[in-house]
């Protein structure tokens, strides 16, 4: 600033101090530093006598070619009468007089402003002190939320899912299209969020949609999420899923709530009409696996019988292996029909006393294979074919037809190869007969690990020895 307005005009501290006790000299410097354009003018003549580095700026012009000019000329000629007027009202009125006005800086462009100023009489000279604001700035903020506003207004209306979005107060600000085309009320019909609620709930529902639309207003509860069954005005249902929670605010200050849903009732029924689908389909081979063992028992009534033994046996050892209820439905199916390829080995064979030549014995060992050709174009959701053709597998891979090990033998394989031992050794054979049920656990306890899961054995065992299963007569 001008040397001539700072409070002690040698710079001296102290020898004049403005209110609070702060030098002049700040205040000058102050002045000089501010975001905001200040000019001193002679409140007589409006002759420009002093400005700081902002209003350089805004002006588009060094100070040398500020000072000295009539303060009226610094606007657009519309401009320059009404400025005038007021300055001369601010000038006369000696107090703190505010005005929108509109400024022409060096390159011709218009920027409007918002001044302020004040009267104060300086070593006997009247001077008037104006404060111009730029409010492009503002303006453009507020050119900006507008465009924000109408960008989310947008969004939400086209958005693919039910969107609302409503006020603390409750009054419903936006509402996307999904919203009432999927529920059929129309924009006007749900003018608050209450009467939403009243719209798509009822009783108990009601209540608490209320209690947790309260906590959601004031923020005491989380978020808001949940599945609702929601009333359509036809009087159907909808499920949705929804999420709600604060969404900033608007330009009056109110804050917003954001819910949002994902419509899963078509899901929904999809997936009821799966399950009911798997249900018909699951019955029906339930019905097949019957069939093929009843066709079995007709002919070999004492392979059937073991196939049913050796099934219950499987089922106990997949529920102490806490296998889930699917996979145990499986193991039972597997079980009841492993050796349906015995259908294809001539019973004088399968039955006869004595020992079998190689040739004989080659013939029943195509049971697995045989057996899997069967069952393998019937679409199981269980491994049932895999469950036939590896029950005779070993886990050191001296089993067939395939001489798998280990894991390559499925978990099912496993289990029915130990209960299948079992049974087949404790019981009765048309050639031999039954060694009793301590011989066979003994068997399987051998081939622990080498030839039979470690894990099935030990439940096996513990079946017979500690919770008494027994095999059916
Ligand atoms: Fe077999």
């Amino acid at each position: 600033m001008d040397k001539r307005y700072e409070g002690g005009a040698d710079g001296a501290a102290g020898s004049t101090r403005a209110a609070g006790g702060v030098p002049a000299t700040a205040w000058a410097r102050l002045a000089a530093a501010a975001a905001d354009a200040v000019f001193i003018a002679d409140a007589g003549s409006g002759e420009i006598l002093d400005c700081n580095a902002a209003a350089e700026r805004l002006c588009g012009r060094p100070r040398g070619r500020i000072i000295g000019r009539h303060q009226g000329t610094l606007h657009p000629a519309d401009e320059a009468q009404r400025y005038r007027a007021e300055f001369g009202r601010a000038a006369r009125l000696g107090h703190e007089v505010s005005w929108d006005s509109v400024l022409v800086d060096a390159a011709g462009e218009r920027i409007p402003v918002e001044i302020s100023s004040a009267v104060a009489e300086v070593d006997g000279r009247r001077l008037i002190m104006g404060i111009f604001r730029d409010v492009r700035q503002s303006d453009r903020a507020a050119m900006q939320r507008r465009e924000s506003e109408r960008e989310l207004q947008e969004a939400v209306a086209g958005a693919p899912v039910p969107v609302m979005v409503h006020a603390e107060d409750g009054e419903v600000v936006l509402l996307s299209r999904e919203w009432t085309r999927l529920t059929g009320y129309a924009r006007e019909d749900i003018p608050t969020v209450e009467r939403w609620l009243e719209c798509a709930y009822d009783g108990t529902v009601l209540a608490e949609a209320h209690r947790r639309l309260t906590e959601l207003r004031e923020r005491a509860g989380p978020d808001l999420q949940g599945e609702f069954s929601v009333r359509t005005r036809d009087g159907g249902s909808r499920i949705w899923k929804l999420y709600a929670g604060p969404l900033g605010r608007l330009a009056d200050g109110r804050r917003l709530l954001l819910s949002m849903a994902v419509d899963i009732t078509d899901h929904r029924l999809a997936e009821a009409q799966r399950r009911a689908g798997a249900e018909r389909l699951e019955r029906s081979l339930a019905a097949t696996v019957e069939a093929m063992a009843r066709a079995m028992a007709k002919r070999d009534p004492y392979t059937a019988g073991h196939q049913d033994r050796v099934a219950g046996l499987c089922v106990a050892i997949a529920g102490e292996l806490r296998l889930d209820p699917e996979q145990a439905r499986g193991v039972r199916m597997g079980a009841g029909i492993h050796d349906i390829g015995k259908i294809y080995v001539p019973s004088e064979i399968l039955n006869r006393p004595g020992r079998l030549s190689e040739p004989e014995m080659a013939l029943i060992r195509t049971h697995c294979e045989v057996g899997h050709d069967i069952v393998r174009h019937v679409e199981f959701p269980w491994p049932v074919g895999d469950m036939i053709l590896q029950h005779h597998e070993r886990l050191d891979g001296s089993g067939y037809p395939r001489g798998l090990t280990g894991e390559a033998i499925c978990l099912e394989a496993r289990i029915l190869a130990v209960a299948d031992v079992v049974e087949a050794m404790a019981s009765y054979r048309p050639y031999r007969p039954g060694l009793g049920i301590d011989t066979a656990l003994s068997e399987v306890e051998r081939g622990r690990e080498r030839l039979y899961d470690g894990q099935v054995v030990d439940v096996c065992v513990t079946l017979f020895r500690r919770k008494g299963f027994e095999l059916p007569v």
